[in-house]
């Protein structure tokens, strides 16, 4: 087998920058997803969301660096034409939410595309021995199923 300068399989670790830039793209679209109810909501609970959804985006687009970065040092290409995270992407698109419950069911749908990603990434980090992308991913999905948790209780619903 042959191996890479940071010890890994060079074959694996393009596979999984492979996945890694699927990851891209759907956080992309979820920072969108985040910018665009962090710009439309409206209600009397604006103050309080709006400040929620910047702190949301602010910590995704620390994230899309992370995983960019990731990808680099994988000896990947991470994406970063719109172009290439619309035809990636499966986090559903959010346009003109305005009413808070659909924005918080937004999030919610969201994190959850991505935590069926970052566990697919996650065994797949797992046989390649690629310990820096294990452990991203996850402290991704610890964040992001206590994220869930606090929206899921903010609708009053089970998880
Ligand atoms: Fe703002």
């Amino acid at each position: 087998m042959s191996y890479n300068s940071i010890g890994l399989s060079a074959k694996k670790s393009l596979a999984l920058s492979d996945d890694l830039n699927d990851l891209l793209a759907n956080f992309q679209r979820y920072y969108q997803n985040l910018r665009g109810i962090h710009w439309n909501i409206k209600g009397k609970r604006f103050f309080d969301l709006h400040v929620k959804f910047e702190e949301l985006y602010t910590d995704a687009n620390i994230k899309v660096d992370e995983i960019a970065e990731r990808i680099l040092t994988l000896g990947g290409v991470p994406l970063h034409t719109f172009e290439d995270y619309i035809a990636n992407a499966k986090v559903p698109v959010g346009k003109n939410i305005t009413k808070d419950e659909e924005a918080i069911r937004l999030i919610v749908e969201s994190l959850t595309q991505l935590l069926l990603i970052e566990r697919d990434i996650l065994k797949t980090s797992d046989e390649a021995d690629d310990e820096g992308t294990n452990s991203m991913m996850s402290d991704f999905i610890t964040e992001q199923e206590k994220t869930v948790w606090m929206m899921k209780a903010w609708l009053a619903e089970e998880i």
